[in-house]
């Protein structure tokens, strides 16, 4: 059985002393730790911080927000996969909309950091999604796997749990607009069956493919109720640790512990 993961992306958001608050919040969350893996990626600034944080705490990850490829040298501004497993890394997003959008990021580039993620022993968390015309136009499923095959296809894999992929609809990102949990199955399952092409059906079944898109307390028992949703990626609700927490807690009653 695959562990679900519940990865916060908090993108360009909070302060030290926010984050700080936040963790310690989320931290006293009663939730089966032995059945979840919680990821928080922070901006780089709080790396360190965070990690300080939740070092020791079963089953939590953490994980930034990008990473270059090469391995040092004269890149200003970039940082390599071995400095983020300084910071105590263990994932790295790779490929958000926003950094294909706004920073021009290509399928290459996205299968040069997922290949250097992988040697360095970081899970890439590689985020592949439509656009509303695309969608409208009824390209979902060619977008998302000529994507998945970009960034993909060529990489060395031995086992399914040292990647992850999230599936987000452009359109459903920050706009309080989710994809209905079967249509959101539906392309992941696609994305699986893709991945059993690339890489062998046992490791496409180990791979733990996420739903990312306004994802919140409201909306998360049903999409983490399909078979192919191992998980998800979630922005605005995970900067507020009672929407985060009970996102972690899906389909429990389980809440903040006080
Ligand atoms: P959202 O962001 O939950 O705010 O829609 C998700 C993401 O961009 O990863």
């Amino acid at each position: 059985m695959r562990t679900p993961i519940l990865a916060a992306n908090w993108k360009m958001n909070l302060n030290r002393r926010e984050a700080k608050n936040l963790v310690e919040d989320l931290l006293k969350v009663a939730f089966p730790v032995q059945q979840r893996e919680v990821v928080l990626c922070p901006s780089f600034h709080l790396l360190t911080e965070v990690g300080g944080l939740i070092e020791g705490k079963a089953n939590y990850g953490l994980g930034a927000q990008n990473v270059y490829w090469k391995e040092s040298g004269a890149f200003t501004g970039e940082l390599s996969p071995a400095m983020l497993r300084d910071c105590g890394c263990s994932h790295v997003i790779i490929g958000h909309s926003e950094r294909r959008a706004y920073f021009h990021e290509s399928d290459k580039d996205c299968f040069q950091k997922v290949e250097a993620a992988l040697q360095n022993n970081l899970v890439p968390i590689l985020c592949v999604g439509e656009s509303l015309e695309q969608r409208e136009a009824g390209k979902t499923k060619d977008v998302v796997l000529g994507q998945l095959q970009g960034a993909l296809k060529g990489q060395s894999l031995s086992s399914g749990d040292k990647l992850v992929v999230a599936y987000e609809p452009i359109w459903a990102i920050g706009t309080g607009k989710t994809d209905t949990p079967e249509g959101a199955e539906s392309t992941i399952a696609v994305l699986r069956q893709e991945l059993g092409n690339l890489f062998g059906e046992r490791i496409a079944q180990q791979v733990r493919l996420l739903y990312g898109g306004s994802v919140n307390a409201a909306n998360v028992d049903a999409l983490m109720a399909q078979p192919n949703i191992d998980g998800a990626l979630v922005g605005g609700a995970s900067l507020k640790a009672d929407s985060f927490a009970r996102i972690v807690n899906y389909q429990t009653q389980a809440s903040l512990a006080n």
